[in-house]
């Protein structure tokens, strides 16, 4: 060590000036001579070389550094996976019969530690990132190491690239962005979820949905949509329930029902579209869950009716939580509506729920008073994706259904005056962004697709 300490690199002014490239420059030449920045990913040191595989954020290089003063430094000989590190050298083919990514590899000539790693961090991050258990707490505690890794960075990319194809998706459908609230007075989706705080001494809660307020501005501003935190006191641990989540929702005036499902089925087609159509994202998304395939259309469609009937004509029937066969009114819990998705294995529009188990805010079906003109897109291997509906338009009829549902009216003068002010037939939707790409990505379950999950007993890191 002390010999080792003894070598200093210096680098060779006559080598010609290094050009700095970020790692997913695939246009400058072999030949150059190049600086890269990055940390250390992968070390394997060899008699004749040690080879680092570097990561930048924007992609990975092999850089080989040849036995000699390169790999006898003091640095060298702690080199530790997630030391940071700037690196010089030639960028080269890669010889034949060998294997990098993009088939290339950087010849160091001189290199600058900028930052060391204790070597003991190895073996956390690749157990975290290798075994990718979900609910193993060292994992979920590691979080910050773990999104270091190819399957958890390769996830944000994806999620990066979505949101944005949603954007883009709506602003192709001219709809406006907007942003509501997220500390709010009212609820959307029943109170048993509500997270509640005191707000100057007033009783507030973290919005739940952005819905109401998107159906105030579709008046002036027309289709509207938001990408908007909501947050749900969820208070039990499943695959699928976060208690904050990242709600992609739409609202379109003068619309009916069909419209509504075309809307869906088009806006989740061009979005899957948009990520197999870039090749960057398509490869992230074939490392993710190679099996991927964009859902034929149109998308099945079922109206809740014949969904009962088709749970119970199963051989042996698929039963509801209290363990007997479904009746007409029963909520579809989470396991027989996952079990049904998946022996179907393909999008289905299951439509048209009992008025007795929706939100208030749902507009009856004309032709059959007991239901609901109410949408939930449920997708094999995830479930439910999208909740959505048409909303009441009549003012007495809204007046009632706060009663029904015991609200007090008061807190929703606004929600209500739209009833007043020229009412219209309209409605929208809300699609769990995590849930989306727990389906892309075949994560088996949101927390992994969310950069910091949060659900019941987890706020940290
Ligand atoms: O079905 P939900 O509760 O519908 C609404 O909130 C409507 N107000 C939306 C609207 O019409 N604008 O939720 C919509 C979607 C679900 O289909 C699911 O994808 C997601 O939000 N979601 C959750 N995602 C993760 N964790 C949770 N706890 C979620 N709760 C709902």
């Amino acid at each position: 060590l002390e010999d080792a300490k003894k070598i200093m690199l210096q680098e060779d002014p006559s080598l010609p000036p290094a050009v700095r490239i970020k790692l997913n420059n695939k246009s400058v030449e072999l030949g150059t001579r190049i600086k890269v920045f990055g940390r250390i990913h992968r070390l394997r040191s060899q008699k004749q070389a040690t080879f680092i595989t570097l990561r930048d954020g924007y992609g990975l290089l092999q850089c080989v550094l040849p036995a000699g003063d390169l790999t006898k430094t003091y640095d060298a000989l702690v080199f530790a996976q997630e030391t940071s590190i700037v690196l010089y050298g030639e960028l080269k083919q890669l010889p034949p019969g060998a294997s990098a990514p993009d088939n290339r590899e950087l010849q160091v000539d001189y290199y600058r530690v900028l930052g060391s790693a204790p070597s003991d961090l190895d073996a956390i991050t690749n157990k975290v990132s290798r075994d990718q258990d979900p609910w193993d707490a060292q994992m979920l505690d590691n979080r910050h190491l773990v999104l270091r890794g190819e399957t958890a960075s390769a996830v944000m990319k994806l999620r990066e690239f979505v949101e944005l194809a949603f954007i883009d998706t709506y602003r192709e459908m001219h709809f406006t962005k907007v942003s509501p609230p997220a500390m709010v007075q009212t609820q959307v989706e029943g109170g048993s979820t509500l997270f509640k705080y005191d707000y100057y001494g007033e009783e507030a809660y973290l919005t739940q949905s952005s819905q109401l307020y998107l159906e105030t501005v579709i008046p002036s501003l027309g289709d509207v949509y938001c990408i908007e935190k909501s947050f749900r006191a969820e208070k039990s641990l499943t695959r699928r329930h976060l208690s904050e989540y990242t709600h992609i929702e739409g609202e379109m005036d003068f619309i009916e029902f069909d419209d509504l499902l075309e809307h869906l089925e088009e806006i989740i087609s061009r979005v899957v579209d948009k990520v197999q159509g870039n090749a960057e994202v398509a490869a992230y998304l074939k490392l993710l869950n190679p099996g991927f395939e964009k859902p034929s259309r149109p998308f099945m469609r079922m109206k809740y009716e014949d969904a009962i009937e088709w749970l119970n004509k199963q051989d042996p029937p698929i039963l509801n939580e209290e363990g007997n066969v479904h009746s007409f009114g029963d909520d579809i819990a989470e396991a027989a509506e996952r079990r049904m998705t998946d022996i179907i294995n393909r999008p289905i529009f299951l439509t048209h729920f009992p008025v007795e188990i929706k939100a208030f805010y749902m507009k009856k079906d004309p032709k059959d008073l007991r239901v609901t003109e109410s949408v939930d897109v449920l997708i094999p291997g995830v479930g439910e994706i999208v909740g959505g509906s048409m909303r009441m338009e009549d003012y007495d009829e809204l007046i009632a259904a706060y009663k029904k549902n015991g609200i007090g009216p008061e807190p929703y003068y606004w929600y209500t005056d739209q009833r007043k002010f020229g009412t219209t037939p309209h409605g929208g939707y809300g699609l769990g962004l995590e849930r989306f790409l727990a389906w892309m990505a075949g994560q088996h379950t949101v927390r992994t697709t969310t950069l910091y999950p949060r659900f019941m007993g987890r706020a940290r890191p």
